[in-house]
């Protein structure tokens, strides 16, 4: 057995991206370009309407997958195949961008708290031409935990304490959850030991991950290890926990176009402008 611990941390950079929405980009960006699978995380916070109303009108995808966490708010997601879907306080959308998708994800509120995460994770080689599948997932279908007093979990994916998430069939094996930790509170999570992992803090001021302090709005990097130690400080704390297999292929990206080749990026645009998504 052996203890994960933090081996960098990162603090998300403010930017914007869709139309406008102001946001904390905190992978993706040159304090860390990517942490294999992941390619991407962003955090959307503001209860000012300017800061988010324009959402991300439609855009494309090519070879990757992107999830959508929402904590407050509702957005509305419709893409080019007929598709839509809520995304509501409390659901995730795993979408598997496969050969390609055109979307979009628009505000359904004028006031209000925006709040939630969008993470892109990379797909193998073998399925980025996969075709493109959703997994909506309404709050309700995500277990609640409570594998040791003061810890509550929502498990998104992967397994914990016989719960398991509802997002399926991913190739990346991810295990994606939302641990609250009241003061003192203390678990230890069972990880897959060569799984690429972090822990971000979104609420509270604190909490203790791997025996170390991260603090909110920290990004935590954490080392190999098949075991993860998470600790409530004296105020309540509330954290992402996400691990996957890495791929350890190349990786040719432009935009939100993610494939190994730069022969398969100039492909991408091109059917992209030949209307073939
Ligand atoms: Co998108």
């Amino acid at each position: 057995m052996s203890d994960r611990h933090i081996t960098r941390r990162i603090r998300g950079m403010d930017t914007a991206d869709g139309a406008g929405v102001k946001l904390k980009r905190i992978i993706g960006q040159p304090g860390l370009d990517m942490l294999d699978p992941f390619l991407l995380l962003d955090e959307f916070r503001s209860d000012q309407a300017d800061d988010y109303i324009a959402g991300f009108p439609e855009h494309p995808h090519r070879g990757f997958e992107t999830v959508t966490y929402m904590l407050a708010g509702n957005m509305l997601h419709r893409d080019n195949h007929g598709n839509t879907g809520k995304l509501v306080a409390g659901s995730v959308q795993w979408m598997t961008a496969g050969r390609g998708i055109l979307h979009s994800e628009m505000p359904q509120q004028e006031a209000g708290l925006m709040w939630g995460f969008q993470l892109w994770v990379n797909l193998p080689a073998a399925q980025k031409m996969t075709a493109p599948r959703y997994q909506d997932i309404a709050p309700e279908r995500i277990p609640v935990v409570h594998p040791a007093e003061g810890v509550e979990v929502r498990v998104l994916a992967g397994e914990l304490a016989g719960a398991v998430g509802p997002v399926e069939g991913i190739p990346t094996a991810p295990l994606y959850l939302d641990v609250s930790l009241q003061p003192g509170a203390a678990l230890t999570l069972q990880l897959p030991p060569a799984h690429h992992g972090f822990a971000y803090v979104f609420d509270g001021d604190a909490a203790l991950v791997g025996g170390e302090t991260l603090r909110r709005s920290e990004l935590g990097v954490l080392s190999d290890g098949d075991r993860l130690q998470l600790t409530g400080t004296d105020q309540p704390a509330r954290l992402i926990v996400v691990a996957a297999r890495p791929l350890n292929e190349p990786v040719a990206r432009y935009g939100p176009f993610v494939m190994n080749t730069p022969e398969q990026i100039h492909e991408a645009i091109a059917d992209f402008r030949a209307g073939k998504f």
